[in-house]
């Protein structure tokens, strides 16, 4: 079986100032040596200190969003090769709040992660139904056509994650059943199956986001096909954040190499 690095990936949003780098020190002397792969995304104005505060610790950073284009006349927004600048490894793309805010579309975050690609960014590209999609039984419909419009090609196993983020699940308290991410999960990986072959499918790393906290994450760790979480609210603060890799941890000790 392919072994997947797992990934709990903090995404800060707009929340955090200087005085809150102070919670990345804790995440670090909390978890010294994970076994998982940690990832902070926090606005583009932290990053840079926080990746020089982060040195040599085994925590990556990332950020929110990037430009579609290289460079250019374009006010207020962030560039990829900035954000690599600034110290990024990665990059979420597609994230609900920007398709919603912004009017992202498919094609947008396509474009985005050609771009981020190029730079040499890992992506994190966001999937998700809305409450009335799920109501209306559309979820699978509306994941596949988020897939096969927001993924380029050229990606590989080890610069694609994807995360399935429920919109109705974000900020909300309200979790989808262990059934209900499965489904996705499992549907998503079959999905990359058919675009990308077995054997790329099977490396990429599929994340779920919404309201993981720490009560509720082993029990999420422990859904097939879930490699790690996407985590907003919980991510803001060490003491709600450490708990959730403690779960990651645990979670892929329990898994056959
Ligand atoms: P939440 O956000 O954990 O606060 O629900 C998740 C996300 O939007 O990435």
């Amino acid at each position: 079986m392919t072994r997947r690095r797992r990934l709990a990936a903090g995404n800060w949003k707009m929340n955090g100032t200087s005085a809150e780098l102070a919670e990345i020190s804790a995440v670090i002397t909390a978890h010294p040596a994970p076994d998982c792969e940690i990832l902070i995304c926090p606005p583009a104005t932290l990053l840079e200190r926080m990746s020089r505060d982060i040195g040599e610790a085994p925590i990556a950073v990332g950020g929110q969003d990037c430009h579609r284009e290289e460079a250019g006349a374009h006010t207020g927004d962030v560039s990829a090769a900035m954000l690599v600048d600034a110290g990024a490894a990665y990059v979420i793309l597609g994230h609900s709040e920007r398709r919603q805010d912004h009017g992202e579309t498919n094609d947008d975050v396509r474009a985005k992660a050609r771009t981020a690609l190029a730079t040499g960014l890992r992506v994190v590209i966001c999937v998700g139904e809305t409450l009335t999609e799920r109501e209306a039984s559309n979820t699978l419909d509306i994941i596949g056509g988020q897939l096969a419009g927001s993924i380029p090609d050229l990606v590989t196993g080890e610069n694609l994650v994807l995360a399935y983020e429920p919109v109705w699940a974000i900020g909300t308290g309200k979790v989808p059943t262990t059934d209900q991410i499965g489904e996705v999960h499992d549907f998503i990986r079959l999905q990359l199956e058919k675009r990308l072959g077995e054997g790329v499918a099977l490396s990429v790393r599929i994340l779920y986001g919404g309201s993981v906290k720490a009560s509720n994450a082993a029990e999420i760790f422990a859904v097939s096909n879930v490699d790690g979480a996407l985590v907003g609210g919980a991510s803001l603060k060490a003491a709600d954040f450490a708990p959730i890799i403690v779960a990651l941890d645990a979670a892929g000790q329990r898994v056959p190499g």
